[in-house]
């Protein structure tokens, strides 16, 4: 079939690219389509007006829109092995168990054709990089000496990892993943190889411009400590499959796996590769990704990468918006920045963005990204300059702090109202459902405290917090309580 308008070719390629990945999802994640509360719509909306929001010197890219949503598969051979690609070409769904890429019914012997052809367009080299050669040895063949430094490195890339906070985004075969946007990690020992991997975390963009993964900051040391964690932990290695004596399992269709060797054999094929290029054509795999040499019919709108800086620079880099949401732009798994300037102390937060604290103690954390100082000034300048309320939000606090009767009659009413069944706010313990409230003065600006006190719903539609409808004088005693949460000074 060929497209006649580039109208009727827009709207396939919406409709598969959105909505067929969506509908996947929604089926295996939820077993039926989601129903958005109306009230949350609504409120929503309210929250989302765009008349609140201040003109941005620059155009946010929303990564959850990209033009391809499936990787670049110019290097692709260099990533994954060709038993991986045949498994995955043949069943993606069978092959990792978030996939969000549909099966397009190829038989074996054009799955042979596809991956000569994707070895003939490869680019760049395997990347070569430097390993002690006892880390290249099995478990088993490693003297105790060789053990003990191969485990020292295991460790530390354990503990990276885990501050890191990749499960996150990975589910590990099944669980974990609440951004909802990594691909399961659960059995990745038999795709990649440490090489690859190594290089990916190093810049994750030289494969990928597009991709939703941040790029975290790392010291070659934490790299290759990851790829000792990753490449070894049986977390990510398929689980064995347990043959119950007696029991007949039920008999699974094998799915025809190439070895290396008959690709070695087939790889410098030249008919074999125009015929892979001739399915891959013919198969639209280009509606999703970046494949040199076929031909599109959609340009594709090269974005001038090099030229980014300063925020965008690391909108870009760290992918910010993969979790958080600015106006209309991003994931909506972390707090919505939207009007983050008017909310938060630059002070606390250049702290903050270098070495994330927990505020939420309940699950949803930043990770650490290891962000420069420059990275901070960059993104607290541009935030406390642009990412605001267009009116000035009102304040009773501007000119002076609170007397020592109103913070006393705001801690009783906190108190009163029940506030610490969710929130914890000094010595006294409480709640854990909303954030630690001991340091909040130093967090939060007080003029937003009281835009929360007034409506919590405004500031967070999805929010828990009731709306106790506070008069006026309730408002300042407690806004006076709150503000008065900062670390205490010597002294005092
Ligand atoms: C409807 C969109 C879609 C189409 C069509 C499609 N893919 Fe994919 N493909 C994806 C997505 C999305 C991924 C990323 C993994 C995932 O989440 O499924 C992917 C991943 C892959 C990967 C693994 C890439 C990597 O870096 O790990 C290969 C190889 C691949 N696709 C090959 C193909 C081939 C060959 C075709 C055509 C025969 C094709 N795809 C058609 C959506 C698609
Ligand atoms: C912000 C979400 C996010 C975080 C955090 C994250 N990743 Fe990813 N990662 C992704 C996405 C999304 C992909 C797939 C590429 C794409 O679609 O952009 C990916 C791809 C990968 C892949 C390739 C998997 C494959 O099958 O192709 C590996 C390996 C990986 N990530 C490891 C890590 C490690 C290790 C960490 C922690 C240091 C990490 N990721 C943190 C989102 C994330
Ligand atoms: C992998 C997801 C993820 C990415 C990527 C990410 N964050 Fe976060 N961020 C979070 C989570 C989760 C929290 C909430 C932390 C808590 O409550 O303990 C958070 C909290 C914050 C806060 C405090 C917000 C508040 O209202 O309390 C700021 C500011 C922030 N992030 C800025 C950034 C910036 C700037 C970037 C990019 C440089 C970024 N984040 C990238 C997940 C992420
Ligand atoms: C049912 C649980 C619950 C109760 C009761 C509750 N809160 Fe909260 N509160 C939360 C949660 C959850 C959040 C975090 C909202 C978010 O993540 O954006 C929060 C956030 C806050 C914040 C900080 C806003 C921010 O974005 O960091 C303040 C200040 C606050 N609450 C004060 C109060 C006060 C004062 C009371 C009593 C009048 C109260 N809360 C009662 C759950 C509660």
């Amino acid at each position: 079939m060929r497209l006649k308008s580039i109208i009727s070719l827009h709207k396939i390629l919406l409709m598969t690219v959105v909505c067929m990945p969506l509908t996947v999802f929604c089926t295996i994640s939820f077993g039926q389509d989601r129903k958005i509360d109306t009230l949350y719509l609504e409120l929503d909306m309210k929250y989302r007006i765009p008349e609140q929001w201040s003109v941005l010197p620059i155009e946010l890219e929303d990564p959850y829109k990209r033009v391809k949503n499936g990787p670049p598969l110019v290097n692709v051979i260099h990533k994954a092995n060709v038993g991986w690609l045949s498994r995955w070409i043949a069943n993606p769904k069978k092959t990792v168990q978030n996939a969000k890429m549909p099966n397009l019914g190829l038989n074996f012997d054009e799955i042979k054709a596809v991956i000569v052809y994707l070895n003939s367009i490869a680019e760049k080299d395997v990347p070569d990089v430097t390993w002690e050669g006892f880390l290249l040895k099995k478990e088993d063949e490693l003297s105790d000496e060789e053990y003990e430094k191969m485990d020292k490195v295991f460790n530390n890339g354990k503990g990276v990892w885990g501050r890191a906070r990749c499960t996150i985004c990975h589910p590990i075969k099944g669980s974990g993943g609440n951004v909802g946007v990594g691909p399961d990690l659960g059995e990745i020992t038999t795709k990649i190889n440490r090489n690859w991997l190594y290089d990916w975390l190093s810049n994750t963009k030289s494969h990928f411009p597009d991709t939703m993964m941040a790029q975290y900051r790392f010291t070659d040391n934490d790299v290759r400590g990851i790829v000792e964690f990753v490449m070894r932990d049986t977390q990510f290695i398929p689980e064995e499959k347990e043959e119950d004596e007696g029991t007949v399992a039920p008999v699974e269709q094998e799915v025809e796996v190439l070895s290396e060797k008959e690709f070695a054999g087939l790889r410098q094929d030249s008919a074999l590769i125009e015929t892979g290029k001739n399915i891959v054509e013919k198969a639209r795999c280009f509606v999703c990704h970046d494949i040199k040499g076929i031909s599109e019919i959609m340009p594709v709108v090269e974005k001038k990468r090099d030229v980014l800086a300063g925020f965008e620079k690391l909108l870009y880099e760290i992918k910010c918006l993969t979790c958080h949401r600015i106006q209309d732009k991003g994931g909506s798994y972390a707090p919505n920045l939207t009007f983050a300037g008017s909310k938060i102390k630059m002070d606390w937060e250049r702290v903050f963005l270098q070495a994330p604290d927990i505020i939420r103690p309940l699950s949803q954390q930043m990770p650490k990204f290891n962000l420069t100082e420059e990275d901070a000034k960059f993104a607290t300048e541009f935030i406390e300059k642009n990412l605001l309320f267009k009116e000035t939000l009102p304040d009773f606090y501007k000119d002076g702090a609170p007397s020592v009767e109103v913070v006393a009659s705001g801690e009783k009413l906190f108190y009163e109202k029940g506030c610490n069944t969710c929130h914890a706010e000094g010595t006294k313990g409480g709640g854990v459902v909303g954030p630690n409230l001991a340091t909040v003065g130093d967090r939060l600006r007080s003029s937003y405290i009281l835009y929360h006190l007034k409506n919590p719903q405004l500031a967070n539609p999805q929010g828990v917090e009731p709306n106790f409808g506070l008069s006026d004088d309730e408002l300042k005693q407690m806004l006076g309580f709150l503000v008065d949460h900062v670390q205490k000074k010597e002294g005092k």
